[in-house]
């Protein structure tokens, strides 16, 4: 953990009056109170101040992820991007000195110090945030936090805090996308390689990526490679699982599969293979073949566990080049506390301007996105967040060969974050050819994701000594990660900076270096959901990469 203890110099005595801002919410049909939270019980608040200037920080991340920018990979450093989103010094000095009047020492959690952090036992808090903290149990998963449906910040306050975490935002706690596993044997391949072998048609193993998307089987070599897995709720990859997926599926390779762990927020770093995680390393270790990957272990299923990996992610000076995650979040949980997502959301564009490639799945439940979501009555689109967050890439699914969407394949329009520039003409495209179907059911300006596709079903993964088939956007989320770190490779090895963020190169020179799916759509409870067309559709993205395409496309750059 990043913790820098933040030392207040100046003790101010501040009027707190009567007065202060209130912000209170209805009850969230989806949580039952169950008791008081007890008072002496201890709550971990973070508080996010207002970045300096982030609509600068936005400017420069399209700056340097723009092809047709002079600036085009001229990433920024750590601390170019801290500039941008450090807190201004006066409301560091307002809400410390508000904390330390009340015998709080706050300690900064993220390297710019946009973000606090304090323990207080519930009884305090209570009373500074004029709260009543409650035990809800959520009733789709089960879980139960503490909330309050209130609080008052202080008047002179209200300019420099953004947030504070948590107190009225009820968000559900994150779930893997739940991919499904079937046990099976693994097939009898020829050891001599074939193209596309017939297997393919039934398990996807990583010489059917190779083959379909041409991805190169000789390992990367560029130093400064790097690709990172995040993996969260105590998921872990076995080294011996990886080995024998090695022997089986990549005898090609010589030398012993391998990747570094990091522990974040006391995640596990040993351990069983268990499903999410053997499927990410074993497909983006398979298939990035010879890039250096970690897996970040985060132990923290909660809102709080998705900050803290980013802010340590954010505190190194080296980033991994791409990162792929398969968690996310039914985006509706988000509604009412939108400073959350989009704090989130300008962590993930820190990320970019630096240069990073940022993966997330689209989700498993077609056009509602995720099982959690209560209201899954076929009058509104749900949606996946981080997957709706402008400034990263969503990943969505396909199956079989030829390439069809897979019907689950998470996909549609945000409603938090407006529609970005770089994807206007093709989502207008889109909702000119759709017409008037699904009228009313999504917002027409929300950011419309995924953005790019891949393979999704019967990925032949080794969980636990034990053979399955996988399905999920969990897999084509790796899977594309991968292709990008091999980019990275050809990128880093001719002497260019690495991808970033790519979406503004897709969506305006990529969409011919990718396999366009036009056929499929992403059903959901009880709705249509979005059909596939010809170029974007909200199901399958721009498409499935062409490696071969994509290396003229990016090493032309
Ligand atoms: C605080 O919440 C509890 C439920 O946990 C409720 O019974 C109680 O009436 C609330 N107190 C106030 C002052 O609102
Ligand atoms: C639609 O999305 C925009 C963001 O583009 C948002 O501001 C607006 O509130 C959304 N509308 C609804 C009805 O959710
Ligand atoms: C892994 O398999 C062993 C042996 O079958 C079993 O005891 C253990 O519980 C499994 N671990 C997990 C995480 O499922
Ligand atoms: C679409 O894919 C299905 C298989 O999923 C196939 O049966 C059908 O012929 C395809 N349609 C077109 C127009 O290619």
């Amino acid at each position: 953990m990043i913790a820098t203890p933040l030392v207040a110099l100046v003790i101010a005595t501040l009027s707190l009056g009567a007065h202060g801002r209130r912000t209170t919410i209805v009850p969230k049909p989806n949580f039952v109170p169950l008791r008081p939270a007890p008072s002496t019980s201890s709550l971990q608040l973070t508080l996010a101040l207002p970045p300096t200037n982030i609509d600068g920080l936005h400017a420069a991340l399209y700056d340097v992820s723009d092809p047709k920018s002079p600036n085009y990979g001229k990433h920024l450093s750590k601390a170019e991007v801290e500039a941008f989103v450090a807190p201004k010094p006066d409301s560091v000095k307002a809400v410390t000195d508000w904390l330390t009047q009340h015998s709080l020492r706050p300690e900064a959690v993220s390297p710019s110090g946009d973000m606090l952090r304090i323990d207080i036992p519930v009884s305090k808090a209570n009373s500074l945030l004029g709260a009543n903290f409650t035990e809800f149990k959520n009733k789709d998963s089960g879980t139960t936090l503490v909330r309050t449906l209130s609080v008052t910040i202080p008047d002179d306050l209200e300019p420099h805090l953004q947030f504070i975490y948590p107190t009225t935002q009820f968000i559900v706690p994150l779930k893997p996308e739940n991919p499904t596993f079937q046990v099976v044997n693994p097939p009898k391949l020829s050891r001599k390689r074939q193209s596309m072998p017939e297997q393919c048609a039934f398990e996807v193993f990583p010489e059917c990526l190779q083959d379909l998307y041409h991805i190169p089987t000789a390992p990367a070599t560029a130093s400064g490679n790097s690709l990172g897995v995040s993996g969260y709720l105590s998921e872990f990859a076995s080294t011996d699982d990886l080995d024998i997926f090695f022997d089986a599926f990549r005898p090609d390779v010589t030398t012993a599969p391998e990747f570094d762990v990091v522990s974040v927020d006391n995640g596990v770093t040993s351990g069983d293979g268990t499903l999410e995680a053997s499927l990410d390393i074993q497909y983006t270790v398979g298939v990035a073949t010879g890039v250096p990957t970690t897996f970040y272990s985060n132990g923290n299923p909660f809102a709080d566990g998705f900050i803290d990996m980013v802010n340590f992610l954010l505190a190194q000076d080296e980033l991994p080049l791409v990162l792929t995650t398969s968690y996310g979040f039914d985006e509706a949980s988000f509604l009412g506390a939108e400073d959350l997502a989009n704090t989130f959301c300008n962590a993930y564009a820190q990320l970019g301007a630096r240069g990073t490639s940022v993966f997330f799945c689209s989700g498993d439940n077609g056009v509602y996105s995720f099982s959690f979501n209560s209201l899954c009555d076929a009058t509104t689109f749900g949606a996946t967040f981080p997957s709706t967050c402008p400034f990263l890439t969503s990943v969505g699914g396909t199956q079989n060969i030829p390439e069809v969407a897979a019907s689950f394949s998470g996909g549609g329009f945000s409603n938090i974050f407006a529609q970005p520039d770089y994807q206007s003409a093709a989502v207008e495209g889109y909702l000119d050819a759709l017409g008037s179907t699904n009228d009313g059911l999504f917002n027409r300006t929300g950011r419309a994701f995924p953005d790019v596709s891949a393979q999704s079903v019967n990925f032949i993964t080794r969980i636990n000594g034990t053979f399955g088939l996988v399905l999920g956007t969990s897999a084509s989320t790796p899977t594309f990660a991968s292709v990008v770190a091999l980019l990275n490779d050809a990128r880093l090895n001719a002497g260019k900076s690495p991808l970033g963020f790519i979406n503004p190169l897709l969506y305006s020179q990529g969409a011919c270096a990718l396999n366009d799916i036009t056929n499929g759509s992403n059903p959901g409870c009880g709705a249509q959901g979005f059909p596939t067309m010809e170029g974007w559709d909200p199901v399958t993205g721009l498409g499935t990469p062409d490696y071969e395409k994509l290396l003229a496309l990016v090493t032309g750059l």
